[in-house]
């Protein structure tokens, strides 16, 4: 929530989503789906993304999902890991693909029709269903059955994260959805560390737009320097297809200073606080003390580092900042 809210807020983000939510959890009001699906003003538009294959479930906790602040509410496909496709969710969905469309077409027609209902997907389960793209039969069946975007992953389950993100399988389903039906956006994703990798993933598979995942972690201004980067490339004229065009445009006026940076780190920890605690803040910052600084003075900053990691209270974690920003290495 916190991450949403800052990057939304740095710019550049058309449409953050939850993390994704069990439909159980949230009808029951268990406290931990609620604390993940919570938003506020600043975090809209706003997807929720929804698990499960029970379609009566599902059904409900897309209702849930619009009376509680969703534009859009999204279906995971996805999800690679043992705890979500043993019950039968995420990436295990692609796996059935009739009784996957039933289950759509039921949480489809349990929904207000103005509110969106989008599915994520990988290229198939492992590398023979990637070869018989059954991602691109999924895709097509969901946008028959009122699906208003995909989100394509490109790799398969079995991969998990390992080897490279497979731009031309994406390719092959943002292809096939548009022989279908071009009016329904694709959205690539994996390994999107850079405004260029925006420009590249766009260009090479014809998606309409990319979702970043890890690298807005230790980037969280990545949003806005692709949107400014996108508008140059228009504006100049240059053909995206050419990497060494692209990545010798100026970004220069784009970079945040040292100060916005170190501002951002502050808004953060205040945000964590705002809606979790602070032990669960500080908690976040002792893990994630390298990546969350990583912007900060090129990275060079072991002392700023250090002292976020070893903070024992909020007030030492806001004077270890702000010591930065007066005294920096010295
Ligand atoms: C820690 C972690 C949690 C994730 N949780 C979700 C999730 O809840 N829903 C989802 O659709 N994808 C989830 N993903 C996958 C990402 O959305 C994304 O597809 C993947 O990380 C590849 O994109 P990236 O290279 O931009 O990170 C998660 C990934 C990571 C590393």
């Amino acid at each position: 929530m916190a991450w949403r809210i800052t990057c939304r807020e740095l710019g550049g983000v058309g449409l953050a989503c939850t993390d994704l939510l069990s439909p159980q959890g949230l009808l029951i009001s268990q406290e931990t789906s609620h604390r993940i699906a919570m938003t506020n003003e600043l975090d809209r538009p706003v997807c929720m993304q929804l698990y499960g294959s029970d379609p009566e479930i599902l059904a409900k906790g897309a209702q849930w999902c619009v009376d509680n602040g969703a534009q859009v509410v999204d279906i995971n496909m996805g999800c690679p890991v043992d705890k979500i496709t043993k019950k039968d969710g995420g990436s295990k969905l692609m796996c059935d693909v009739d009784r996957t469309f039933d289950m759509f077409e039921q949480v489809r027609a349990a929904m207000p029709g103005h509110v969106p209902l989008t599915a994520k997907m990988r290229l198939g389960w492992d590398h023979q269903a990637k070869l018989d793209d059954v991602a691109s039969t999924l895709a097509v069946g969901l946008c028959e059955r009122g699906a208003a975007m995909i989100t394509v992953h490109g790799r398969t389950t079995k991969q998990k994260f390992k080897g490279a993100c497979d731009l031309d399988g994406i390719k092959r389903v943002a292809d096939s959805i548009r022989a279908h039906n071009p009016s329904i956006p694709v959205i690539g994703n994996g390994d999107i560390k850079s405004a260029d990798d925006v420009i590249a993933m766009m260009h090479h598979t014809g998606c309409a737009g990319v979702m970043i995942g890890r690298g807005s972690f230790a980037n969280p201004w990545l949003f806005r320097y692709a949107w400014a980067l996108q508008q140059r490339v228009i504006d100049k004229g240059i053909d995206p297809g050419d990497a060494d065009a692209v990545g010798a445009i100026n970004l220069n006026d784009i970079h945040p200073s040292e100060d916005e940076k170190l501002d951002m780190l502050l808004g953060f920890f205040d945000r964590m606080i705002e809606y979790r605690d602070s032990h669960h803040a500080r908690h976040v910052f002792r893990q994630k003390a390298n990546m969350l600084a990583k912007q900060i003075n090129d990275g060079h900053c072991r002392p700023l580092k250090n002292a976020l990691r070893e903070a024992t209270s909020d007030d030492e974690l806001r004077n270890a900042i702000e010591h930065w920003r007066i005294h920096g290495d010295n």
